[in-house]
């Protein structure tokens, strides 16, 4: 998928011409467009062939207006309600069309972007990430089709538009697509084929070029750094566990970093608590917080922001193998708190104790986790939001500012003291499961809070709900595969410390 920023105002440089419409006061909005389009937009406007609705494409084949054959016209909804997400759908639906029909090099028109949005930047990146986010697709297992689809995006429009500022906007979408594509392929791979020495490989290629430093370490080194929740975990799998620190230097050395840690379970069978069978192959997604962070980095790192960042990644399999956690077993955590494990399926908080007490001990200037770390934030939010869940509540409104500009959904949820309470143990200080019913959420996010100091600002991220399957919700997201959830608003939060 090629973008083109020509300065050139030659034009056509295809057959087809896209242009975009808002929804005016029962009409469409032609402002701005040349006066037989305005005829063509009435027209069907009135006819009710093409309502500027958003997701709405109409072509008009070899309809011969403005010197090109073809017109596709495209809908971003009404003015008064649009953000950046009509504009991301707008470009998946128009994307889907022009593949339907193989058109594969089409002129789009920036005027009319321009004047159906507020920000032409902002759009243009919109647009690009709405199309090269649908055009994803997991299928490097599948046989190879002859006839690879391609398509060349040429924008068109006024010398002045094209402008530094729009080549930059451009180069950023770009790089941030690619990154969250990177993600997400990471993530669909099967976890034969993504154990967590793959996923440190993969880590290690991806960063090169760049200004990442990426290390690795073994169960050996876990081990000696006493983290014994991941060594704990991965007992009862063949594979290595490993421990992914990624760091990243764009401000002065005296600036502390933003903080990320991801759960990295490249499958989580669920241990002796053994998972059921049906949908289990999901959980080859368990590590989607930990593809979703290292996706952070890299866009980080390419994107050359001005900012200092780390991330760490716990990366093992929940298997149920001979040497596995059983039920009761009490486990050591790096800052020396002691757990029961009375469910080996919640695995989850158990790694991320000691990558949040290890993050704890950088003195980070903020922590954000995001972990596929419960069943029951689907049940209470469904796929349409992430759960947030914090103690320090300014916190949570800069979370909500950066997912209001990168249009990611998220919803706080509860965090509070009784919670901190159910989850103390019996035969250890605490334990993996709550002592009461319910709330498993939250009481999951109280677990992870004994991990990390009160004075660190720390937001945990519970993508169960949005780490795949998100099509349904999302039109630029797959069907079934992963999202590459929260990634864009990590990025956007690095810039706010
Ligand atoms: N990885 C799962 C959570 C999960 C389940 C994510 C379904 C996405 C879809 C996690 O490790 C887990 O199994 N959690 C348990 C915790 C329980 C045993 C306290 C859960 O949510 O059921
Ligand atoms: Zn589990
Ligand atoms: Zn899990």
């Amino acid at each position: 998928m090629n973008f083109n920023l020509s300065k050139s105002s030659k034009q056509p440089t295809s057959n087809t011409l896209v242009v975009f419409c808002s929804k005016g006061k029962n009409k469409a909005n032609t402002e701005g467009l040349a006066k037989s389009i305005k005829e063509l937009v009435n027209d069907s406007y009135q006819d009710k062939m093409f309502q500027a609705g958003v997701k709405d494409v109409k072509i008009f084949p070899k309809i011969g207006l403005e010197d090109y054959e073809n017109i596709i016209l495209v809908g971003l909804g009404e003015k008064k309600t649009q953000n950046i997400e009509c504009i991301r759908f707008a470009s998946s639906s128009l994307y889907t069309e022009l593949k339907k029909y193989n058109l594969s090099k089409v002129d789009v028109d920036l005027a009319s972007l321009q004047k159906s949005s507020k920000n032409l930047s902002d759009s243009i990146k919109a647009f690009v990430e709405g199309a090269v986010l649908t055009d994803y697709n997991f299928d490097d297992y599948k046989p190879k089709s002859k006839d690879k689809f391609s398509l060349d995006y040429n924008f068109v429009g006024p010398a002045k538009l094209k402008n530094k500022s729009l080549a930059s906007a451009l180069n950023d979408a770009e790089i941030m697509s690619d990154c969250i594509c990177f993600a997400r392929n990471v993530a669909d791979t099967p976890g034969n084929l993504m154990t967590p020495e793959i996923l440190a490989k993969r880590t290690q290629d991806a960063s090169k070029g760049s200004k990442l430093k990426v290390t690795i370490w073994d169960k050996a080194r876990i081990k000696k750094e006493k983290m014994g929740g991941l060594i704990g975990v991965s007992l009862g799998s063949a594979a290595e566990p490993k421990f992914i620190i990624m760091e990243y230097k764009g401000a002065a050395a005296s600036k502390k970093p933003v903080c990320y840690v991801g759960k990295g379970l490249t499958f989580d069978a669920g241990g002796i608590s053994l998972k059921p069978p049906a949908g289990m192959d999901e959980m080859k997604y368990d590590m989607c917080g930990g593809a979703n962070v290292i996706g952070t980095m890299l866009a980080i790192a390419r994107l050359k922001l001005k900012v200092n960042a780390v991330a760490y990644v716990p990366a093992t399999e929940n298997m149920p193998g001979p040497m596995a956690n059983k039920p009761g077993d009490i486990l050591t955590a790096r800052n020396g708190k002691q757990v029961e494990v009375l469910n080996t399926d919640a695995e989850g908080r158990l790694i991320l104790m000691d990558a949040l007490s290890y993050a704890c001990e950088k003195k980070p200037a903020v922590i954000f986790d995001a972990a596929t770390l419960t069943g029951a934030i689907i049940m209470a939010l469904g796929n349409s939001y992430t759960g947030v869940f914090t103690r320090h509540q300014s916190l949570y409104t800069k979370i909500q500012k950066a997912a209001d500009k990168t249009c990611e959904r998220v919803w706080q949820m509860p965090l509070m003291k009784h919670h901190t309470g159910d989850m103390k143990g019996t035969h250890a200080e605490l334990s993996n499961m709550s002592s009461t019913r319910g709330a498993g959420s939250s009481t999951a996010a109280a677990f992870l809070s004994y991990f990390v100091d009160e004075d660190i600002p720390w937001a945990h991220f519970d993508i169960a709900g949005t780490a795949w399957k998100a099509g349904n919700r999302l039109n630029y997201c797959p069907k079934k595969g992963a999202s590459g959830a929260m990634i864009r608003t990590f990025v956007e939060l690095s810039k706010m410390f």
